[in-house]
């Protein structure tokens, strides 16, 4: 539910970047690049959250950020003035955006599908699909529990706080919505381990 994510973020936004240092500095820094590698034109990040992603951003890119709590987006808006980059950063609920159809070239989603809710997977990816324009690419970075028994262990010793704190979970399964969503995956890899991947999709066909 959209209030109570909110309410978490409104929470933790304070202690996020501080709480994420060393997974940024020893997993995501190396990661990120990847997000936007060879992407160019217009691009969405959805779920923006304190920016991490803008020092990633392609430079002569135009890049709209979006993310349901506002307590997150004041940081970004902080982060992206030091960075002095022109991005856009919008109060915006990921499932129900109000861009028109095909409006960017590419979108890109890190760490936001393990954060929403199982019943509000469908629509977000329906709805970022939407706002892809045919032949562009959706790039998600997402969290999965380990097949390892040991590391998968850990992980679920990990799941409580993971979710008081963020509201996520690593068995969102984001994947098994992609057909119904009108996707098609590119191409899917894990980056870190096997916990970490990134899923590159196709957006629906344009109207024929
Ligand atoms: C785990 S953080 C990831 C932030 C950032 N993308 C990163 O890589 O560090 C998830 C973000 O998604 C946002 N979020 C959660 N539900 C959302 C929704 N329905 N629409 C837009 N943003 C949402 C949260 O407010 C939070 O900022």
């Amino acid at each position: 539910m959209p209030r109570d994510k909110k309410r978490t973020y409104a929470r933790i936004a304070r202690f996020y970047d501080f709480l994420d240092g060393p997974f940024e500095k020893s997993r995501y820094r190396t990661l990120r690049p990847r997000l936007f590698e060879g992407l160019s034109g217009r691009i969405l990040d959805a779920g923006v959250g304190t920016g991490r992603n803008i020092d990633y951003y392609p430079p002569e890119s135009e890049v709209t950020g979006i993310d349901l709590s506002p307590a997150m987006l004041s940081r970004a808006r902080k982060r992206r003035d030091e960075a002095g980059r022109a991005v856009e950063l919008m109060e915006m609920d990921a499932r129900r955006t109000t861009f028109p159809d095909g409006h960017f070239d590419a979108v890109v989603a890190s760490f936001l599908f393990c954060v929403l809710d199982y019943d509000d997977q469908l629509p977000a990816l329906k709805e970022l699909g939407r706002v892809c324009k045919p032949g562009g690419e959706i790039r998600l970075l997402e969290y999965c529990y380990s097949e390892d028994p040991r590391q998968r262990f850990v992980m679920r010793l990990w799941a409580p706080w993971v979710h008081w704190a963020y509201g996520a979970r690593f068995d969102r399964d984001t994947e098994r919505y992609i057909d119904e969503a009108g996707l098609t995956l590119r191409h899917k890899e894990f980056v870190y381990g096997d916990t970490l991947k990134l899923l590159i999709l196709a957006p629906p066909d344009g109207p024929a």
